[in-house]
């Protein structure tokens, strides 16, 4: 049943190696979305700002909702490897990525594997190891973060070049994203991540979320977080759940589609600032640290 669910809209692979486009002037930049609660969109903002990454340049979807991964289903493609192969020793990434869409691949999580959601220090070595070999691939990476405050998401947030924080006006989910900006900042105090309010239904609402979440940051983190963007509540986004595609794939140009488009044109011109890291480099610096 699940299986028959899933293969609807499911699509073949569509790019070759031989389209491929690597940066060859600019190191891989890193980007993870984040948030603390689940549910406030990470997949669903990372599957579209991924797509429209793409068309400036090879990037490459990192499913980090390891164990229960989904960001497969919103590219519409269900790939044969994922990153289990990479974590038991057996494959690299670069034999596991699964193209999306010409100028995408996605490193697919494993769905179902308990063991993904808890890696232990050698396992996230050999994984930093194995991205770092395919960073000159691709110009940028979007980490598609699992909710929570596990060690491992953490990481990966910390090793990335930016760090995008997503919650909904919810006053719940305003505290986990506090939660979360709390430990982050602890483990990398120069981090300046930026701030998305989601499912904005009324504006006034999405303003005043984003200034309370400022406010206490930077009365008790110290730090000055940034808004870049509120995305409305909108239904185009069950609806492209449904079709097995980004949002932004849906061509009716409505408001959540607009608001996506506009913000990855803010986050591709914050992304060419970023000094790149190394993504691998720094991701075995935040284990030895
Ligand atoms: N702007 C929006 N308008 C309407 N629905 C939305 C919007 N953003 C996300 N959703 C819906 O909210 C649900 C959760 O979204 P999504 O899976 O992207 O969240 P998530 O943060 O990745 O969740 P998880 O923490 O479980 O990984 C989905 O059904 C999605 O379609
Ligand atoms: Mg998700």
């Amino acid at each position: 049943m699940q299986e028959a669910l899933l293969n609807q809209g499911v699509r073949s692979a569509v790019r070759t190696e031989q389209e491929a486009a690597p940066c060859s002037k600019n190191a891989m930049r890193s980007l993870c979305i984040v948030s603390g609660k689940g549910g406030t969109g990470k997949s669903m903002i990372s599957a579209s700002l991924a797509f429209l990454l793409s068309e400036q340049g090879n990037t490459l979807l990192f499913d980090a909702d390891l164990g229960v991964a989904n960001a497969h289903i919103l590219q519409g493609i269900r790939p044969t490897h994922t990153i289990a192969e990479v974590i038991s020793g057996s494959a690299s990434v670069a034999n596991v990525v699964t193209p999306c869409y010409k100028g995408l691949d996605l490193l697919a999580g494993g769905s179902g594997v308990a063991q993904l959601a808890s890696l232990n220090a050698g396992e996230l070595e050999l994984l930093a190891a194995s991205l770092r070999s395919v960073e000159d691939r691709y110009c940028h990476m979007v980490v598609d973060s699992a909710a929570g405050l596990s060690r491992q998401t953490v990481a990966f947030a910390a090793a990335s070049d930016r760090v995008l924080v997503v919650t909904t006006p919810a006053v719940t989910a305003l505290t986990d994203a506090y939660a979360f900006l709390k430990v982050l900042l602890t483990r990398r105090p120069h981090c300046r991540p930026r701030l998305i309010i989601n499912r904005v239904v009324v504006p006034e609402e999405g303003l005043r979320a984003a200034e309370r979440l400022i406010d206490v940051t930077k009365r008790f983190l110290g730090v000055e977080l940034q808004c870049i963007a509120q995305l409305p509540d909108d239904r185009a986004a069950f609806i492209a759940t449904q079709e097995q595609r980004p949002v932004v794939r849906g061509g009716s140009n409505g408001p959540l589609e607009q608001a996506l488009r506009e913000l990855a044109v803010t986050v591709a011109k914050d992304l060419n600032r970023a000094r790149p890291r190394g993504f691998g480099n720094s991701l075995h610096k935040q284990l030895i640290a």
